[in-house]
Parts: C-alpha cells; structure tokens; sequence
C-alpha cells in the first residue's frame, strides 16, 4: 500500500508540529505559525501554507501584563496635553489648561544640528503632587532645517552602540545628549532626589518620541530609575534602534506604549541603517488605531514587537495621519497652549493646506526615505 502525498504530508506533520512554545520553536531553529500556534520545525522541506509567520523571538506573541494594561482615557485625556506642551515655549500654559495640577520644573532647549544654527531639540520637566509624578516631555521636529537635518544626518551617519544595550541611530542619540546635558537630565535628577517615590512618565511625539525612547533606557540604564517606575508613552515614533535593543527595553520595560494614528509614515521608517547594515525594530508595544483615534474608536495592543505585523501591513503612508493623534491637531491645540475647547481644534482639511510647506518636506522625507529602504 502507497500513501497518498496528503496523507503522508498529514503524518508528517503529526509528527514534525508539536505545541512547543514560539519561544522554543525559535531556539530549536524553527519558525513559529500564528495561523494555527504550531511550530514548523523543518522549515526548508515543509511547503508551508502558513501567512503569518514569526521567526524572531521579538515577535513571539504576547502582551503587556494585566496591571500594565494600555488605557485609552488616560493616554487621550492625560498624557496628550502632557506631550502637547512641549509645542511652545510655555508649556506650563498647555498644563493650565489642561492639567491644572501639574507644574512645569524647568524647560529646555539645545543647539541640535551640526549643519544648522537654528536647529533646536526642546523638552521640559514637571511635576504633579497629586499624581505623584515627575513628567519628562520631548518635543517633535519643526521646521525646514530640522527635517533636513534629521534626513541628511539620520539616513547617512548610520548608529552607535548605546550604553550596552544596542545599537541606536547616531542623530537621535546625539540630539538625546545635547538635550539630556543642556540641563534636562540634571532636572531630572532634582525632580527624583526630592521625590523618590513618584512615578515617572517618559513621554513625547515624533522625533521627541525618539529622544524618549532613547532617554527612558538612559534612565534605567544608569540607573536614576527603575524602568518599573516609569510609563514610556510615545506618539508617532520613527524607528531609531536595533535587535538588540529592542529587546532589551522589550524585556525590561513593562510599561512602554508607543501609539500609532491609521497609516502615519513616521513610525514605519527607518526600516534598515544602510551605513552599518542594521535592521531597525521598535520595542513593544505599539498601539494601533486604524481609524479616526475619535472618542470610542477601537485600537489593537500588537502581540508582535514589529514588522511585518499590524500597522506594518499597510502600505500607502500619510502625512496628515501623522499630525493628528486622538482625533486633534496636534500643531493647532499646541501652538495655541491647549484650549480646554477641544472641538475647535479638530483635524480639517485645511490643516494640510495650511503646513503645506511642512508637507512638502514631510514628503521629502517619505519618499528618500523609501529610497534607501528600496535600494
Ligand atoms: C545655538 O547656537 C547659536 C550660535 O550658533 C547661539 O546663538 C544660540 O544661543 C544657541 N542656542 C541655544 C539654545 O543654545
Ligand atoms: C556624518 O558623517 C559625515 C561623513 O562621514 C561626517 O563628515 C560628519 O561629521 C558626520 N556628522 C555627524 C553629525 O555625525
Ligand atoms: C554594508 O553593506 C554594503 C553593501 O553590501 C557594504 O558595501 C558596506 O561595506 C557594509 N557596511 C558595513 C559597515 O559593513
Ligand atoms: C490606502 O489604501 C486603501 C485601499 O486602497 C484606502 O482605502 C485608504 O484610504 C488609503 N489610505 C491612505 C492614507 O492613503
């Protein structure tokens, strides 16, 4: 008697799949399938129907644990207004607005471009007594120069390893130190020696998303705070680190959240350093909002670290998507110091007609960046 191909591709499958963790799977040097939870241990023989394959450990399915859960209400009504502040140069007036009981420590801005004088990364520190907790907050880009900076340095200049953790890309590191020894980390330390038992939020948007990122792993690295005191929350974090140190701050940080709006094309890119040859990932856990971010509106908590997964699968980017986070204009609510009237500063269209010259360079960005991704 002959067995039928199915019938001994069946057995072997029996035979082969077990229900190994993804963990394991990847360790035996197989690769884990989400469609059905199975290893495929023989991944060169096996004709694999599987779509949605994991084959770094990264990306093995999980989620924040139940007391780090993500919450909506506290991201859209307490951290946007802490993260809005930084668009002007008084934030303490955003928190008026907004946060009544918290209180900017000290704002500060640096020299950030080694191409031009004008260039400044900004962020402040604050503290609310009620909450007890001490905010840092880091502003995004603006500004023709500073996107061209962060192109031109960014996209050429590759990474640096980073306090023994990963590699991270070079700008972001050095705008994190021109901004962390411009007085911003000496606030800090203040702010934790006076209060040692308050929690730390870690927040900012865009490229201060990145100097965060960066500045929460400087944080727990040395040691100033236990990453299990802190809530990283990022909105629209362009991609800045390694394996390596995606992992780490995977491992070590159970409460780091990083938001994505829809189809925003900040947080996809960059995707590889092509100076040092090195694949970027973010750490867990992205946010996805495919929609609006209106009140109400659903999100996923991605069970993988990063691409090919959840806001990696779509592939039309947007620059408007990137401006609006929770259903605001982020650049209108902030420049104006955050009025309590939320309706008045929800996304039009006319925005984008309005930063067209933001656009064009927003652009710009896009579509080298996806030069270099391509080539
Ligand atoms: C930045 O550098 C310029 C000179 O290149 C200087 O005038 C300016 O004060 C510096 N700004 C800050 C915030 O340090
Ligand atoms: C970027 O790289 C170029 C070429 O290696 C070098 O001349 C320049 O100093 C670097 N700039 C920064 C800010 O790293
Ligand atoms: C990166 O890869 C390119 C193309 O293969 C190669 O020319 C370059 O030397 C590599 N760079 C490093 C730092 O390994
Ligand atoms: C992306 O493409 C989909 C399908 O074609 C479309 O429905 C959606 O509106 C597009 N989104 C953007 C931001 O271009």
């Amino acid at each position: 008697m002959t067995a039928s191909p199915a019938a001994y591709l069946l057995l072997h499958l029996f035979l082969r799949l077990t229900a190994k963790t993804c963990w394991q799977c990847l360790q035996d040097g197989g690769q884990f399938c989400l469609d059905n939870n199975q290893c495929i241990v023989d991944v060169l023989t096996i004709e694999t129907k599987c779509n949605r394959i994991v084959d770094l450990p990264i990306n093995c399915p999980s989620v924040p644990a139940l007391q780090y859960a993500y919450d909506d209400d506290f991201v859209r009504n307490t951290v946007l207004p802490v993260i809005a502040a930084t668009g002007t140069d008084n934030p303490q007036k955003c928190l008026d607005n907004q946060l009544p009981s918290m209180k900017v420590y000290k704002r500060r801005e640096a020299n950030c471009s080694s191409l031009f004088s004008d260039v400044t990364c900004s962020g402040y520190t604050g503290i609310d007594f009620d909450r007890k907790v001490i905010v840092l907050s880091v502003r995004g880009s603006h500004g023709d120069h500073q996107y061209y900076d962060l192109w031109k340095i960014g996209n050429f200049n590759g990474t640096v390893p980073f306090l023994n953790i990963g590699r991270v890309t070079k700008k972001f590191n050095d705008n994190f130190e021109s901004l962390w020894y411009s007085g911003l980390g000496e606030d800090l330390q203040n702010l934790i020696d006076a209060y040692p038992d308050y929690q730390l939020w870690i927040t900012g948007y865009s490229m201060g998303a990145s100097i965060a990122l960066l500045t929460s792993a400087f944080i727990a690295q040395t040691g100033m705070s236990s990453p299990y005191n802190m809530k990283v929350i990022l909105f629209g974090c362009p991609r800045c680190t390694d394996y390596d140190f995606a992992m780490w701050h995977s491992t070590n940080f159970p409460y780091s959240y990083h938001i994505i709006h829809a189809h925003d094309y900040a947080p996809r890119l960059p995707f590889f350093d092509n100076i040092d040859n090195t694949t970027l990932y973010h750490p867990r856990s992205e946010v996805w909002y495919n929609n609006d971010m209106r009140e109400g509106d659903s999100f996923v908590i991605c069970e993988q670290a990063d691409q090919p997964f959840c806001s990696s699968q779509v592939q039309n980017l947007s620059n408007a998507d990137h401006a609006h986070y929770f259903n605001m204009d982020l650049y209108r609510w902030s420049a104006d110091g955050c009025p309590k009237n939320k309706e008045d500063y929800r996304p039009i269209a006319e925005s984008a007609v309005k930063n067209g010259k933001t656009f064009s360079y927003d652009l710009l960005i896009v579509i080298l960046g996806a030069v270099i991704i391509f080539l």
